[in-house]
């Protein structure tokens, strides 16, 4: 049993549904909830993974059982990089850094509560810039989640491809062969 708690559009379920994994897909907002149906209501005989879609919270997931899941596979908002809602209760894409990584807290408590021992939680994160500094809230998630008592198993780069950059850097970094804020970590944790 897999779990994405930030099911957002939906990605993870379906490819789990092509992997025959069953999924709990969990996401505050209705609308993500909606477009996630539309995805996994496809029919292809070879996918058998049943998807299992609920409203909630990923800071408090009370409609799982401890240690009941095999793999979280997820994908929070990167704080308010990209807001998810205009102002649903809750929705962590509303909050500025800070008051997101408090938040982020209670959702890796949850997801080591839920999960099996010796499984593997994977999230996604990614990095902003504020005032021309970089601010690398992704490592505070690892952090997070270390202290919420994962260890580290991996850190994989997956690059981005619709960054923008202005026309300064993105020359030279071509130029020079070196890389800004052009890539997201997906920590892979141990409980
Ligand atoms: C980065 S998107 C997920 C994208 C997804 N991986 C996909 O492929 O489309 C983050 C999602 O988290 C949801 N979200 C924000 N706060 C939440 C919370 N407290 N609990 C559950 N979902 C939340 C947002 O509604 C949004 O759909």
């Amino acid at each position: 049993m897999v779990l994405d708690q930030f099911a957002g559009g939906g990605t993870t379920l379906v490819e789990a549904k092509l992997l025959n994994r069953d999924i709990i897909g969990i996401d505050i907002n209705d609308g993500a909830l909606e477009r996630c149906r539309e995805k996994v209501s496809f029919d292809y005989e070879p996918a058998k993974g049943k998807v299992y879609i609920k409203k909630g919270d990923a800071r408090n997931l009370d409609s799982i059982p401890d240690e009941s899941i095999d793999l979280i596979c997820t994908h929070p908002p990167y704080a308010d990089i990209i807001k998810y809602s205009d102002g649903i209760d809750g929705d962590l894409s509303q909050l500025k850094v800070k008051d997101f990584l408090e938040q982020m807290k209670p959702v890796a408590a949850e997801c080591y509560r839920v999960l099996k021992k010796g499984k593997f939680c994977a999230i996604l994160m990614g990095d902003t810039r504020q005032k021309g500094c970089m601010i690398p809230m992704s490592f505070d998630v690892m952090k997070i989640f270390q202290d919420a008592g994962f260890t580290l198993k991996e850190t994989i780069i997956k690059e981005q491809h619709n960054c923008k950059a202005t026309g300064y850097w993105k020359t030279n970094s071509v130029k020079y062969n070196f890389l800004l804020i052009a890539h997201e970590y997906l920590f892979v944790f141990r409980k």
